[in-house]
């Protein structure tokens, strides 16, 4: 006989991601929760705004000043990924936009050692700036791997005591080759070692890259291409099985970042074609709606 505690009824959908999806493995409720802020349960996908660039790049082109950058893009932006000294000083504690703390740094791109980073910010601080999820880059391939590695594990048990999801970085150095085999490797090693999404480049063979991680993938934009080209990335990518995006100098950088946005999300969230969704940047660019509400 079936135990009355134990129900047969599919859980409803606002309990998304109620289990993995590949283990089948209940989350506790914390972690599917921030889990569900951060990859969003109606389309399974998230449009991640990155503006995190400012912990090893300083001001760099379009950041100077956060706050007059970001908050045009919001309304737009599943989650916002940047640094806890970004966040006190140039955003407004009444957002309604879930929070990816960069917890990871120490390099600047003044050093050879570039992303030779450890934990420059504590779970405790992380909570205290109630955030859905917290990124960590480690550097696969690279003389330090191990630093960054362990001091991501470490990350790692911190954040799951406390139901927070860990989006690991696949950060990758100048001398590394970007291809499937690489961003494979380190996207599976981020999972195996703990991670709850991971964040890599996207490559030809994208769909290897998805298929031997087991845990939802997002894309990084990288360095700034012509609109058409981004969009077109970021359509290969959810073609290929991606979760989505966690895009910032493609945005940003944008000689309209409200249209970018807005094309992105109907590539990522409706499966808009790319050359569909440039149509309506272009749209949105010469009526001046890029800023209208989502
Ligand atoms: C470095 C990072 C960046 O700081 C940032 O989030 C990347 O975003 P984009 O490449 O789209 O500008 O993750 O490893």
């Amino acid at each position: 006989m079936v135990s009355p505690h134990i129900s047969l009824m599919p859980l409803p959908t606002f309990f998304y991601p109620p289990a993995h999806p590949l283990s089948g493995a209940l989350m506790d409720w914390g972690m599917a929760n921030r889990m569900s802020r951060i990859i969003k349960p109606e389309s399974g996908k998230t449009v991640m705004l990155a503006v995190d660039h400012g912990y090893f790049m300083g001001p760099t082109t379009g950041l100077e000043n956060i706050k007059k950058t970001v908050d045009p893009l919001l309304p737009y932006a599943d989650t916002l990924m940047l640094t806890r000294g970004a966040l006190r000083n140039y955003v407004s504690p009444d957002v309604d936009v879930p929070i990816v703390l960069r917890v990871s740094g120490g390099t600047s791109i003044l050093n050879k050692n570039l992303l030779h980073e450890g934990i420059v910010a504590s779970i405790e601080d992380a909570i205290r700036l109630n955030v859905a999820g917290v990124a960590f880059s480690i550097m696969v391939g690279a003389e330090f791997e191990r630093d960054t590695i362990l001091a991501f594990t470490e990350v790692v048990d911190e954040a799951q005591a406390y139901g927070i999801p860990v989006i690991a970085v696949t950060a990758v150095g100048k001398e590394m080759v970007r291809d499937a085999r690489y961003m494979s490797l380190a996207s599976r090693i981020a999972a195996e070692l703990g991670a709850s999404i991971v964040k890599t480049y996207y490559v030809d063979g994208f769909k290897e890259v998805v298929e031997t991680c087991p845990v939802p993938i997002v894309i990084a934009g990288g360095k700034k291409l012509p609109e058409p080209e981004a969009l077109k990335m970021a359509s290969g990518a959810i073609k290929s099985g991606a979760a989505g995006v966690d895009m910032g100098r493609n945005i940003f950088q944008s000689s309209d970042p409200v249209a970018m946005i807005r094309a992105v999300r109907a590539v990522v969230h409706d499966n808009a074609k790319p050359a569909d969704a440039f149509a309506l940047f272009q749209n949105l660019k010469k009526k001046g709606k890029g800023k209208s509400k989502k």
